[in-house]
């Protein structure tokens, strides 16, 4: 008989920073302390899989033989990456489940990023138990969405890449474009209106969940935000991906 696992690590993958943790899978929560390295220029994948493995290591004892989630910013199918906007394009098409599971010397399991956000609110936070139409959104280097539906999520729907301008939403309003082009929060606030009114008029979800680097400055953008739907921010915050990806431990 198998005992299912207590304790998982989440790893996330981000453009622009990569993070690691212990989840305890009752609660929810991190049961260590939460460790970061930047993201390799580029974002190759010799340098990520080396940086994951680096991770796991700053865990210490506590993480040996705990199963391993891992979420990545790309299209996930079939433990392959199908896209690659913030990363290196050498990630699309590889199987990088496998390669992940190479070179940290055992198996885990592989998501897209905003996703196992939307997994860990669905689990253990905001989305827990609401009916219809959730929308998760993480704001960070990219714009990640999760659909999660009556208790479910629909995998890979990617709403920064809605088309705006002739490029993809995201460039216009994810957090880097505020910092890009040093935009006030107002400014910035007026362009996040813009994706939310399309997401809405496209989807009506029946709740918005803000998740992403940005989510730990609500008090400067969501109160200039209106939507038809209450809009809030993801319970995990940015740990959200951590812990969701954590989470496929327990299925
Ligand atoms: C990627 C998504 C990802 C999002 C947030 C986008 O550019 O295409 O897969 O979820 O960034 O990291």
């Amino acid at each position: 008989m198998t005992n299912a696992p207590t304790h998982a690590i989440g790893i996330d993958i981000g453009g622009t920073g990569m993070k690691a943790g212990i989840v305890d899978l009752q609660a929810g929560t991190l049961s260590s302390e939460r460790v970061r390295i930047p993201t390799p220029e580029g974002a190759e994948p010799p340098a990520v899989l080396q940086t994951a493995k680096e991770l796991i290591e700053m865990l210490g004892d506590d993480a040996k033989d705990l199963p391993i989630g891992v979420c990545f910013p790309a299209i996930v199918k079939g433990g392959r990456t199908l896209s690659a906007a913030n990363v290196s394009h050498e990630w699309i098409g590889l199987e990088a489940e496998n390669l992940f599971a190479d070179a940290l010397g055992r198996d885990i399991h592989f998501v897209n990023d905003a996703d196992a956000g939307g997994l860990a609110e669905l689990r253990f936070g905001a989305a827990k138990g609401q009916e219809g139409l959730t929308i998760l959104t993480t704001l960070g280097t990219g714009i990640g969405s999760a659909f999660l539906f009556d208790g479910q999520l629909v995998p890979n729907t990617e709403l920064g890449h809605l088309q705006w301008k002739g490029d993809s939403i995201e460039r216009y309003a994810a957090p880097t474009a505020r910092e890009r082009e040093d935009l006030s929060w107002k400014k910035w606030a007026g362009r996040l209106q813009k994706f939310y009114d399309h997401v809405e008029f496209l989807f009506s979800p029946d709740l918005i969940l803000v998740g992403g680097g940005v989510s730990k400055n609500p008090e400067k953008f969501l109160p200039m935000l209106e939507t038809r739907a209450p809009i809030r921010i993801a319970e995990h915050r940015n740990n959200a991906g951590i812990i969701g990806a954590a989470s496929l431990a327990m299925a």
